[in-house]
């Protein structure tokens, strides 16, 4: 048994009652390797910005959980290196779906684990999220739960249809479960591939898609009835369209992918939602350096030469984020 808080990790308490009180959120990313995880450490470090690193269950089939968690640990001690006096980092499973995974998540040194039992009758999502709560929180870890479905892929978790929140459940359901935070679906969802286009119209002038915008009325009823508690958006995206470019015309092939865009996300970020997911953007800035490097200089062969410029795309994207999105930087001096 490993305790998180002897790994210079926090969990999202505090975190979050800073960001619902200030009207900002907390950056929530997802990482996989070491490219992903100096970009995001170097992004806040370089902003000051309290930072959510996600480990998802196709992270740890593809990484190795024992590697990620010493990378998070890793991490601390890179950021105090990069002169980040107070790091605020918190290592999160996300998407957990059986107790089993979320306690060995604790157990193992994470400082907040999400139990999704949204595709789960809703007596049972209760008793489940309720069951991981009660372990969790002996540890003084924090518990993320999810009630209403998001649409899209996202490693493991496959949902063809959303279904919104209902703001009559959250007293219930958070008052029973005791979580620290809920998942709520608005309209957002996994992945490059947010909507289809029939949900969407097209811009004349660019013929890109534009998506619909997201049920704030349901953000503002769930609010209202739940004062001050920490809210979370998944699948929170934008797809930026210059790398959708970048991929498309060096040998890829995203047609019609499409995100949220970033001035609804800014919204969300001033009211109770204190936690935004993203985890596609990354994805996509990651392999549009890499196709760029490698159309342009098919020669090359050392994985640093298109790794590097990866990463560094990916810093900007993170501080890109943090600045101008969700309002995080300099609140973890
Ligand atoms: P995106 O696919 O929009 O990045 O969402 C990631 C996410 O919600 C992780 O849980």
């Amino acid at each position: 048994m490993v305790n998180y808080k002897d790994l210079g990790l926090v969990n999202t308490r505090e975190m979050f009652a800073k960001a619902v009180d200030g009207g900002y959120a907390i950056p929530a990313f997802n990482f996989n390797n070491m490219e992903q995880l100096q970009a995001i450490i170097k992004a806040c470090a370089e902003t000051k910005s309290p930072v959510i690193l996600q480990v998802s269950s196709g992270a740890r089939k593809y990484a190795n959980q024992t590697l990620l968690r010493y990378m998070a640990e890793g991490a601390v001690e890179y950021a105090k290196e990069l002169g980040w006096e107070h790091p605020q980092i918190c290592l999160h499973l996300d998407h957990g779906d059986t107790f089993e995974l979320c306690k060995s998540c604790v157990d193992f040194g994470f400082s907040s684990v999400m139990i999704d039992g949204s595709s789960l009758p809703y007596e049972e999502n209760i008793a489940l999220t309720k069951k991981v709560v009660e372990y969790a929180h002996q540890y003084d870890v924090t518990v993320e739960a999810e009630l209403g479905v998001l649409a899209g892929v996202e490693d493991d978790v496959v949902a063809e249809e959303s279904h919104y929140t209902k703001p009559e459940e959250v007293i219930d359901f958070a008052t029973r479960t005791g979580c620290d935070s809920l998942a709520i679906s608005i309209g957002t969802s996994h992945g490059a591939y947010k909507f289809k286009p029939e949900q969407c119209t097209r811009d004349p002038k660019t013929g890109k898609l534009v998506p619909p915008p997201l049920a704030f009325n349901v953000l503002e009823e769930v609010e209202k009835k739940l004062p001050g508690f920490p809210i979370v958006l998944h699948g929170s995206s934008s797809v930026p369209q210059e790398y959708v470019d970048i991929i498309n015309t060096h040998g890829g092939n995203l047609p019609d992918a499409v995100g949220i865009p970033e001035d609804q996300l800014r919204k969300a970020a001033k009211s109770a939602v204190c936690k935004i997911n993203i985890d596609s953007d990354s994805r996509l800035a990651f392999t549009a350096a890499v196709r760029k490097v490698l159309a342009e200089k098919p020669g090359e062969f050392d994985p640093r030469k298109y790794c590097g410029p990866a990463r560094d795309e990916m810093v900007k994207l993170y501080k890109h984020k943090i600045i101008e999105v969700l309002g995080s930087d300099g609140k973890a001096e």
